[in-house]
């Protein structure tokens, strides 16, 4: 198969291109070479999408299958013009869109068919949440029309977890977990949680590239609790002298502590009301051939990851040790927490 990774260079779509690599195809990557390189055995096209006309490099180029990672708020112009330039010459086109298009972020269990935002048409300048959705609702349905319903593979992913990690959140715990001592954790024990290895996803979008498989997909792992999934990663790489101590959101939002990700936060924790975010039916995705590997796995890759970049470093996502600190004086759990479980 000769493929193009519209990407190529760093963490989803570079795992694609490697998969697709050792699986003996013919892999081309387009990119500017800005995040990192393609991986050994992939061409990469230097082009940068922000400039009018870059993708006609590849006009006259045929390809079997095109996988599109775009995302910002220019990501629309992107697809548009990829597909300008493509679409006649590819037999199958991947998106990877999110699961952040939905317009329901309470309702657990939905499926594809589930309400979506509003899609955003216009060029904005500031990406939010909402307009994150938006543009991938716009740039999904601009692969449907353009490709056709039978050549179009949408993508919605989940969190995306493993090795190459860049956003800090999975990695968060891991890293925090192996420095050990009295580490908070957010008491909300039944949250659901959702997450997808980062190569289990690129092994199931270069097989479907290889299938022709179209439809729309959540590509999700199961659902998990996330007291459950921090105990395990506690478990897996946790110090002998590490401590989880639970600390009840509403406290955790009086002292300024942010959900989710991002800086001074409890990455993976989540308000109530949308816990729909992180509990999509799995089912559809699995049933056509997403196949997801243990979290023990994903939790020991995620360490390696995170030892190679230093577990001390400063993060995008998480506490400080400083910011932990001040949490437990806070909260009059410093050095006096029993061992206990998230
Ligand atoms: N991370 C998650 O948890 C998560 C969750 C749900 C959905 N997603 C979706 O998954 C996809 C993958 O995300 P990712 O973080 O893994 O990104 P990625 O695919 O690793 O990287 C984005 C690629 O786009 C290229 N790129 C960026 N700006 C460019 C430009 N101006 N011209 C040409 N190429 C450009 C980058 O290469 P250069 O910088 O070298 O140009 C890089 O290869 C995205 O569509 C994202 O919306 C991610």
């Amino acid at each position: 198969m000769r493929l193009l990774v519209l990407g190529g260079t760093s963490f989803l779509s570079k795992q694609i291109a490697h998969d697709a690599v050792a699986r003996g195809h013919d892999v081309v990557c387009a990119a500017r070479g800005q995040s990192g390189s393609a991986p050994e055995g992939a061409q990469l096209l230097v082009l940068d999408r922000d400039r009018p006309g870059a993708v006609k490099a590849l006009s006259g180029e045929r390809f079997d299958a095109v996988v599109d990672v775009a995302t910002g708020t220019g990501a629309l112009r992107w697809v548009l013009d990829a597909l300008d330039v493509l679409a006649d010459h590819a037999q199958h086109w991947t998106f990877v869109s999110t699961v952040n298009v939905y317009a329901d972020t309470a309702t657990l269990g939905q499926t594809t068919d589930a309400p979506l935002c509003e899609p955003v048409l216009e060029t904005v300048t500031e990406m939010t949440v909402e307009r994150y959705g938006g543009i991938k609702v716009a740039c999904e349905n601009a692969v449907r029309e353009r490709m056709g319903r039978d050549r179009a593979f949408v993508v919605r992913s989940g969190l995306i977890t493993g090795p190459g990690d860049g956003s800090d959140r999975f990695g968060y715990w891991a890293a925090r977990f192996a420095r050990g001592g009295q580490a908070v954790v957010p008491d909300s024990p039944r949250q659901p949680i959702q997450q997808i290895d980062v190569r289990d996803l690129a092994a199931w979008i270069v097989t479907a590239a290889e299938q022709r498989l179209a439809g729309t997909y959540d590509a999700v792992g199961p659902i998990l609790e996330l007291g459950a999934v921090l105990r395990e990663i506690a478990e897996l790489v946790g110090t002998p002298d590490l401590q989880l101590v639970p600390i009840a959101p509403d406290t955790l939002v009086e002292a300024g502590i942010n959900p989710w990700s991002g800086p001074a936060s409890l990455p993976l924790w989540l308000p109530t009301d949308t816990y729909g975010f992180v509990a999509h039916d799995p089912a559809p995705a699995r049933a056509a051939g997403l196949a997801v590997r243990s979290l023990a796995d994903t939790v020991r890759s995620a360490l390696a990851h995170e030892q190679t970049r230093g577990l001390d470093r400063p993060r995008s996502a998480g506490l400080t040790p400083a910011e932990e600190q001040k949490l437990l004086e806070r909260t009059g759990t410093l050095d006096q927490a029993p061992t206990t479980t998230a």
